[in-house]
């Protein structure tokens, strides 16, 4: 992997981590983290919210777009998701298909456990065949 890529993942890491921490999931007591960085190199980051209604929790990844897009960001370089446990949290559908609104197919998006592992794939092979903006204006 090259050197700038994984300077990206360690910085990507500690916000995705300090985030995480910061998770309000009094419910299924899993705590997730995201950050992100835009192709104008800023820095967004949040964590999964959830509701005694339980359906209306909000992802980590879900947080950190929505800052992103409070902070005047538009387009995700990389993406990463910082996982409570020894195990890689992978994107849950939803969020897939929320990240893939604001990056191209081969946007990187690096999973990393507690402790550390990391394993990096592109939105593509999390989403093949996605249904994007340009299908929109597909009429007919
Ligand atoms: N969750 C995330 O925040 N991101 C994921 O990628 C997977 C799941 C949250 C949703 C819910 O608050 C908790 O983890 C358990 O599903």
């Amino acid at each position: 992997m090259p050197k700038l890529t994984n300077q990206t993942i360690q910085l990507l890491s500690e916000l995705a981590f300090s985030a995480q921490a910061k998770s309000y999931s009094p419910y299924s007591k899993f705590k997730v983290g995201a950050a992100l960085i835009t192709d104008g190199e800023q820095l967004f980051s949040g964590c999964n919210v959830e509701n005694a209604s339980y359906p209306l929790g909000q992802c980590a990844e879900s947080s950190a777009i929505s800052a992103m897009i409070n902070g005047g960001g538009s387009r995700i370089k990389e993406i990463l998701i910082a996982s409570p446990n020894d195990d890689f949290c992978a994107p849950c559908g939803g969020c897939r298909q929320k990240i893939r609104e604001f990056a191209d197919g081969n946007t990187l998006v690096h999973l990393v456990t507690k402790h550390g592992k990391v394993k990096t794939v592109t939105i593509s092979e999390l989403l093949p065949l996605a249904f994007t903006e340009q299908d929109t204006k597909k009429l007919s």
